[in-house]
């Protein structure tokens, strides 16, 4: 039987850690995946997670199930957190294993309630959506989003595209950081896109995985909450691996948004569900974290501390960044990269040139040229500079 399985694609961003590992090559940078990492090179654990955990260690007295949809005072954290003002009688919510299957049980549940649904997803998108959706053989089509040229959002585009989503089809949107290209939406923009899908009735599928990486915990969710102020119904992926810095304990969260409270518990219901078919409990340590942090003041302001500082790191380097291109290519033409936020910048650059940035100066970055901008350092700015005028990009 195993011998009929056919080879699979390597996941084009996760290929890339390998390739990295394998390069003997002193002085390699790695801008491929999407790891925080601080000036010295270390992914940190964040000073109030290892505090969290050693509270549970000393207070946890049982390691026994948690709820199907996971444990009450996650879910409430998180939904305060991501949402502010939490209409609970229309939220139904998951944890799940990370963002990524927020991301799945999302689609499970939009083709549970709607076997006819079509995803519309920006182009470009973080590929995993995409291989995710080919893979539940789930119709998909791209809507304009990436403006070659200026390196912001193709907006006319956009906003043309997303029109076409009929009643009920879902249109999956980042709620900030755009990945891969750090080009978002203005807030008057959001707006419009709320509008049209008011319109219409398609259903918005926030992505939310960078929350603080790019203008502050609250102004990344602005839009989120606009969104779910607005219309009937929302779902939301949430992530922590990132703006916790708990990659590996796969801690994410779905919510969905419903109508009214009936609405609500029929989603409430089909998600539990959902869990249960997949891997039935969610995992408890993350999310455990999570909610020690948000519910303790202590430690919740020195977690928006340190992510407000490894926040701000990020764009110190964007604009050391912008500053060092500028002077070598004499032009402003990589200014882009101060506008854009969250951890990925995409340069523009062909495969060819990407290429080159590996061979020539042992630099990776994802093929269509999406940079980690939380992989450099001061350091490694200006040698990243200097090998993008000398690729010719
Ligand atoms: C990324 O886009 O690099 C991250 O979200 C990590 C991943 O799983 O792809």
């Amino acid at each position: 039987m195993l011998s009929n399985l056919q080879p699979q694609a390597p996941d084009s961003i996760l290929k890339l850690i390998e390739e990295f590992k394998a390069d003997t090559r002193q002085g390699k940078i790695d801008l491929g995946v999407g790891v925080y990492k601080d000036p010295q090179g270390v992914t940190p654990v964040m000073r109030a997670v290892k505090a969290a955990e050693q509270r549970i260690w000393e207070t946890q007295t049982t390691k026994a199930y948690t709820g199907l949809a996971g444990e009450p005072d996650y879910r409430d954290a998180m939904a305060r957190m991501v949402l502010k003002d939490v209409p609970a009688d229309r939220l139904a919510s998951l944890a799940t294993v990370g963002g990524t299957g927020a991301i799945r049980q999302a689609l499970e549940l939009a083709r549970l309630a709607n076997p006819g649904v079509t995803v519309h997803v920006s182009n470009p998108t973080w590929p995993n959506h995409l291989s995710i959706m080919k893979f539940m053989g789930l119709p998909f089509v791209e809507y304009r989003y990436f403006d070659a040229a200026t390196r912001g959002v193709d907006f006319d585009g956009l906003k043309a595209d997303i029109a076409r989503a009929g009643k009920g089809d879902i249109v999956l949107l980042h709620g900030c950081c755009h990945n891969p290209t750090g080009a978002n939406l203005s807030m008057d923009q959001w707006n419009e896109v709320a509008a049209i899908l008011g319109k219409s009735g398609a259903i918005p599928l926030i992505d939310l995985a960078y929350q603080g990486f790019g203008d502050g915990l609250e102004e990344d969710a602005a839009a989120t909450r606009m969104i779910a102020g607005r219309l009937p119904e929302v779902l939301i992926a949430a992530s922590c691996s990132k703006n916790f810095g708990i990659y590996r304990e796969r801690t994410g969260i779905l919510f969905a948004l419903a109508e009214n409270t009936a609405a609500r518990d029929l989603a409430q219901g089909s998600m539990a569900y959902l869990n249960r078919q997949t891997y039935s409990f969610p995992p408890d340590h993350g999310a455990r974290i999570v909610s020690t942090i948000l519910s303790d003041n202590a430690l919740r302001a020195d977690w928006a501390a340190e992510l407000e500082e490894v926040r701000g790191t990020m764009l110190g380097l964007r604009a050391q960044l912008a500053s060092e291109l500028r002077d070598l290519s004499g032009s402003g033409r990589f200014d882009f990269v101060e506008r854009h936020r969250g951890m990925f910048s995409r340069l523009g650059a062909t495969p060819e040139q990407v290429q080159r940035l590996k061979s020539d100066a042992a630099i990776y970055m994802v093929g269509d040229s999406r940079l980690n901008i939380a992989g450099l350092n001061r350091h490694t700015v200006p040698i990243l500079a200097r090998a993008i005028i000398d690729a010719g990009i």
